[in-house]
């Protein structure tokens, strides 16, 4: 899990009331990133299938057990859905129907179809919503952006991106329901990298037509575990992506993106919210920014707040609409789904504007 940062601290002075449905890994992180936004969960009320897991929640947070989904959605002024992907959609629908604005982890859902419908859902209800798609408020990336998009750079041209880590079925994740293609969807594409796709998106421009292979080496079925993925972007730049769950289990989880401009190369490698970033310029102008230099030099990119919880409690606050909405992610899905099609489909090329349902 993402160490916690407190660059970004603010104080919500009318505190509203937070519930969560389901009170696991991430459920546990954002609970962390709102005390330290100054949200105090005290008020508000949690729910999990697992007894065990949300006694444990709300020991740590301070939150109250409840018996159910409807009881949390009743007694929140805003809900955070954490629960493995297949349970989203319904969740979400049900935060809807009650008029609680609500904070849904990424991916939206286990296929395109059903993200589809609930970004449409979501956007016609008016209500705030948030997606988890957290490293649009990297600092890392929000500086890396700034470096590609600075005129001297040039043009992009190419973009390397590697995301690896170990299947979370194992390890201090534990994580069975990323072993059932019922539950999470698919496997690391879908599940993990889709905020990688986010983030090529983010970097590069949008996706024109990707060509991409799989691999099930884990013999899991529906879970891939290897995703090499070659991407045409809108702009003519042209880039790859892999990711992996293998079996290292001595090696953190790494992103290790490099993005090649006419007069700049930008390297983000490591950590990547922390940093560095490293860049070098055809002039031989080389730099290096990380850590609070860079959370500080970043702060006033992000979204209303560099802490995603921070932002999303003042949207709610606010009345306003929040960032990354379910549109963001939608794109991503769209992206994604158009990776698999090429997959299924021995590589062969697929527009991504192709893919509507
Ligand atoms: N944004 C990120 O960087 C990020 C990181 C990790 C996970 N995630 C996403 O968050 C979600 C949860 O992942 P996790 O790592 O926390 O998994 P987890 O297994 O640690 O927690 C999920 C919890 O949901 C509970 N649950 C399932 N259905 C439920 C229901 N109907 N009502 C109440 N509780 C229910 C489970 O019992 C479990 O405790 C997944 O969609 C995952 O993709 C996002």
């Amino acid at each position: 899990m993402r160490r916690l940062h407190s660059t970004s601290v603010i104080c919500v002075t009318h505190s509203p009331v937070i519930g969560f449905i389901g009170t696991g890994h991430i459920a546990t992180f954002h609970s962390k990133m709102l005390k330290i936004s100054g949200v105090n969960l005290v008020r508000g009320g949690c729910y999990d299938i697992d007894v065990a897991r949300s006694e444990a929640f709300a020991k740590a947070s301070g939150s109250t057990v409840m018996s159910s989904e409807q009881e949390v959605i009743n007694s929140s002024d805003a809900v955070y859905i954490c629960t493995w992907t297949s349970e989203h959609q319904r969740l979400a629908d049900m935060c809807i129907a009650a008029g609680k604005p609500f904070f849904c982890e990424k991916p939206l859902s286990v296929d395109f179809t059903h993200a589809l419908t609930m970004n449409a859902q979501a956007s016609a209800s008016g209500l705030t919503h948030q997606c988890g798609l957290i490293l649009r408020r990297s600092p890392a990336y929000l500086w890396a952006r700034e470096l590609i998009t600075d005129p001297k750079a040039g043009a992009v041209m190419s973009v390397v991106f590697r995301d690896d880590q170990f299947i979370p079925i194992q390890g201090h994740y534990k994580s069975t329901w990323r072993g059932d293609v019922e539950k999470a969807g698919a496997g690391t594409l879908l599940e993990h990298s889709i905020h990688d796709v986010d983030m090529l998106r983010f970097l590069i421009g949008e996706v024109e037509s990707v060509s991409a292979r799989a691999t099930y080496k884990h013999g899991i079925e529906g879970i891939e575990d290897c995703v090499a993925a070659s991407v045409q972007f809108a702009n003519g730049a042209v880039g790859t992506l892999t990711t992996i769950w293998h079996d290292n289990l001595s090696r953190p989880s790494l992103r290790h993106v490099e993005v090649f401009c006419e007069h700049r190369t930008v390297i983000i490698a490591a950590d990547d919210w922390f940093g560095p970033v490293t860049w070098s310029d055809t002039d031989g102008a080389t730099g290096s920014l990380e850590g609070t230099e860079l959370t500080e030099r970043t702060a006033p990119l992000a979204m209303k707040d560099a802490n995603p919880d921070g932002a999303f409690v003042r949207c709610v606050v606010d009345g306003e609409a929040a960032f990354p909405a379910f549109d963001i992610a939608l794109e991503a899905h769209r992206i994604v789904e158009a990776m698999y099609r090429s997959a299924r489909n021995s590589g062969n090329s697929v527009d991504v504007k192709s893919v509507t349902e």
